[in-house]
């Protein structure tokens, strides 16, 4: 039997995928989103097939208000909806005045309106069943600014202050919201912005697979609303945030000085 509806954006590829695979293992059926059609067609085929789910693929390009409204109208009316993950995302790379500004206004919809809405959409419903879980894919980047990457950062940082204050919201109502935070994590994210980060260890590197494990172990325990993946990023992000921001900027600007 359905553990009912589990939605997942940006589900073709990477940690949207994974995370499709390991709901669809746990008995979840699937509406899985990303802009692809074809190949979202083949995944939820795929996926569908190997866990005896049902899995519909939903295409729609979420930096598009047509789209989110569609989204969340469908969410809105799914009265099976037990978990969404807010995971669709990219990156891009390069000084704010020299980027193409359709590229960061696209990446300001797509990390902070669309989920924000799409949450808005699905809460209720959620609520009334008294059950539920919003993972927001966030980043270990949120809590950082960097040169090169000031819009990213920033967009991520809205995420996990926008988890942190809705799950204050839900507390003792049954339904969590997660601000999943990886780093580093083997996927199609960097070669699609053409840039591998430079000169990084392997220990440095998460696999998807590992990732979402993590993400769907916290859910189980009934949190912590910020989930880190891995004893090395839990590290970090503890040093970051025992440093003062001055030498935040003073790091990022020497990397991005020597890129
Ligand atoms: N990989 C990392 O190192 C890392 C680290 C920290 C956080 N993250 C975050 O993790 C999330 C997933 O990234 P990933 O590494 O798994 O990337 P990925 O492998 O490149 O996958 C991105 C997914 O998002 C979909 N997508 C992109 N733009 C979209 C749009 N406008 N509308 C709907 N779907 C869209 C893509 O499919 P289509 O192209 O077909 O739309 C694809 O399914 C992102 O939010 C990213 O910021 C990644």
């Amino acid at each position: 039997m359905s553990r009912g509806l589990a939605v997942v954006t940006g589900a073709t590829a990477g940690i949207g995928r994974e995370f499709a695979e390991q709901l669809g293992g746990r008995g979840y059926d699937l509406l899985l989103v990303a802009r692809d059609g074809d190949r979202l067609a083949r995944t939820a085929s795929t996926i569908g097939a190997a866990h005896g789910v049902e899995a519909e693929a939903f295409p729609a390009d979420l930096t598009l208000d047509d789209d989110v409204t569609r989204l969340a109208e469908r969410i809105a009316g799914s009265p099976g909806l037990a978990i969404l993950i807010n995971n669709a995302g990219f990156g891009t790379q390069g000084r704010l005045a020299e980027a193409a500004p359709e590229l960061q206004v696209a990446m300001v919809r797509l990390h902070t309106l669309a989920p924000m809405r799409l949450t808005q959409a699905a809460l209720p419903v959620m609520l009334r069943n008294r059950a539920g879980a919003v993972v927001n894919v966030s980043s270990v980047a949120s809590f950082i600014y960097s040169a090169g990457n000031a819009n990213y950062c920033a967009t991520k940082a809205y995420l996990t202050t926008f988890s942190e204050g809705v799950a204050a919201e839900l507390a003792g109502t049954g339904v969590q919201v997660q601000a999943l935070c990886p780093g580093f994590t083997h996927t199609e994210f960097h070669s699609r912005m053409a840039a591998m980060p430079a000169r990084l260890p392997r220990y440095a590197w998460m696999t998807a697979r590992d990732v979402v494990r993590h993400s769907l172990r916290c859910l189980d325990r009934g949190g912590p609303t910020i989930c880190i993946p891995g004893m090395r990023f839990r590290f970090l992000v503890a040093a970051i945030r025992l440093s003062p921001r001055r030498l935040i900027g003073w790091v990022s600007r020497r990397r991005y000085d020597r890129v």
